[in-house]
């Protein structure tokens, strides 16, 4: 008994703690320069967590005692095994697949979520009405949640190439998501016994499974895989939502804690990522941005100057400013570490450079900062788009590596295109801008960019990581001949 007291006090206080150290290191998130060490916080927050959850070995009280976790050995097994593989796919993981591992652990959330509503309802545990209605809601989100995100990791492996889309299919998920909170209801009321039920109850209850993974699979297979993104950052949120609503079920404060910050987090991140791209997020969930744009673009005026990477390398030797605008094409290239070579070699040559982030630049939030941060660009040297974006019109240089669409500027100016209204960096206000890209690929939109047809841009076509390697070396040449 003495010792089922403190094994709960001891609970309690690390549950306490590791709430705190969730939220002092989500905190500690918002900034580059602390964000690695925020993440390392919650990461301990986690790991006192489960250490604590250990204790309900100690008997303390049925109702605390998820029966599972009195399982040691499971439990051990199960942290070496997921322990083992999260660490291994970190790092493994590059930087452009970092979104599908994001997916994937999401989902496995939302399935942890899920289990632990099946193991309450199975369990034939005598349960009152809100906590069954509360488990049952956890288990319909988790399990959507589960498969969508499934859907949205092989959207991003390209497992699954195109939107799947029918007639109807909007009514057809309507009816699904009906049917599955119609069984869910069904359950309650057998469970107040309303009626006997029309099928045994773990019948029921597998059946209510199934159509919430059917629900998330048809909900996320008609969006395009381009926005993929936005749709696990839904998910994200509906995966804390659902790991909070378990906590209560549990009654394990650090679960409910832990969701509800994973549950605003992920709300408040989709609305930031629907606001830098100007769309709604129904736009998302219900358009067909992310597939096969249907915009029909009038003919572009001007034409495409192509330009050698010396020529450029050598312009911005001796330019006085310079802005970098990187997008997806650098993370794609892995080429940040040349390009900061790059940088430092013109900076030794007096010229001041920026790098300008746009908040959605690349396949997921923070992509850029953390390319630039893994190159050891000085944090001082980054501005984010409200920052740096009157700069641009008193630049000598600005220079897109891999960027398209967060510097076209028909976002600006043409009404009908599918990116009008969304904030851009005015790359093009500069004197001169090139452009780093491989050819005449489209950006995530799918649009043909007005930029690159200006007249005050010159387009540097190839890899980006080939591209500054030349850009060096001819910067490097020119230090050579200038010493001779
Ligand atoms: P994009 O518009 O996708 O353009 C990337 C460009 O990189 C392409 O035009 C491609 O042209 C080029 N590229 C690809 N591989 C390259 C390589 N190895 N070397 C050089 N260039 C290469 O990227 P962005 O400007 O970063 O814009 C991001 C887009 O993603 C936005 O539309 C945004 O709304 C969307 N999005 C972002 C997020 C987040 S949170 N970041 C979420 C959802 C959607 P080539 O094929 O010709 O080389």
């Amino acid at each position: 008994m003495v010792i089922a007291n403190i094994a709960q006090l001891i609970i309690g206080t690390a549950d306490l703690a590791a709430a705190f150290l969730f939220m002092y290191g989500l905190k500690r998130m918002s900034s580059p320069v602390t964000a690695p060490s925020g993440i390392f916080t919650a990461g301990i927050g986690m790991l006192v967590a489960i250490l604590a959850s250990f204790l309900y070995v100690f008997d303390v009280g049925t109702s605390a005692k998820p029966f599972l976790m009195v399982n040691v050995g499971l439990g051990v097994a199960a942290l070496i095994l997921g322990g083992g593989v999260a660490w291994w796919g970190g790092k493994k993981v590059a930087m452009t697949q970092m979104p599908q591992m994001v997916a994937l652990y999401n989902g496995m959330g939302g399935g942890a979520a899920g289990a632990i509503a099946a193991v309450e309802l199975f369990g034939a545990k005598s349960q009152g009405t809100t906590q069954l209605v509360v488990t049952l809601l956890g288990a319909l989100i988790g399990a959507i949640s589960l498969s969508g995100s499934l859907i949205a990791w092989a959207k991003l492996e390209g497992v699954i190439n195109k939107p799947l889309r029918v007639k109807g299919q909007q009514i057809v998920n309507l009816l699904v998501l009906a049917g599955t909170v119609a069984i869910g209801g069904y359950l309650v009321y057998v469970a107040q016994g309303g009626a006997p039920p029309i099928l045994p109850t773990p019948q029921l209850i597998y059946l209510f499974f199934a159509c919430a993974l059917i629900y998330g699979i048809l909900m996320t297979l008609p969006i395009g895989g381009a926005d993929m993104p936005v749709v696990i950052s839904i998910y994200n949120a509906a995966t804390g939502l659902a790991v909070g609503l378990e906590g209560f079920v549990l009654g394990n404060p650090a679960l409910m804690i832990a969701g509800m910050v994973v549950g605003a987090a992920g709300t408040l991140l989709t609305l930031l990522m629907a606001q830098a791209m100007n769309r709604s997020v129904e736009n998302v969930l219900f358009t067909n941005f992310g597939g096969p744009s249907k915009h029909k673009q009038g003919r572009i005026k001007g034409s495409l100057k192509p330009t050698g990477a010396e020529d450029a390398g050598i312009f911005m030797r001796y330019a006085k400013s310079v802005i970098i605008v990187p997008g997806y094409g650098l993370a794609a290239a892995q080429a940040q570490q040349k390009l900061y070579e790059f940088v430092k070699l013109i900076q030794a040559a007096g010229v001041s450079v920026k790098f300008a982030i746009h908040p959605v630049a690349g396949r997921m939030p923070g992509q850029m900062d953390v390319l630039l941060a893994e190159a050891g660009v000085p944090y001082d040297l980054i501005f984010q788009l409200d920052g740096i974006n009157e700069e641009f019109k008193t630049t000598n240089v600005s220079m897109g590596i891999g960027a398209n669409d967060v510097v076209n500027p028909a976002a600006r100016t043409d009404k009908s295109s599918p990116i009008f209204g969304m904030p851009i960096l005015n790359a093009d206000q500069a004197k001169q801008v090139y452009v780093i890209k491989r050819g005449e690929g489209k950006g995530y939109a799918g649009i043909v960019n007005a930029l690159f047809y200006a007249d005050n841009c010159n387009m540097v076509y190839g890899d980006a990581a080939a591209v500054l390697a030349k850009m060096i070396e001819a910067v490097r040449g020119l230090g050579a001949k200038e010493a001779a």
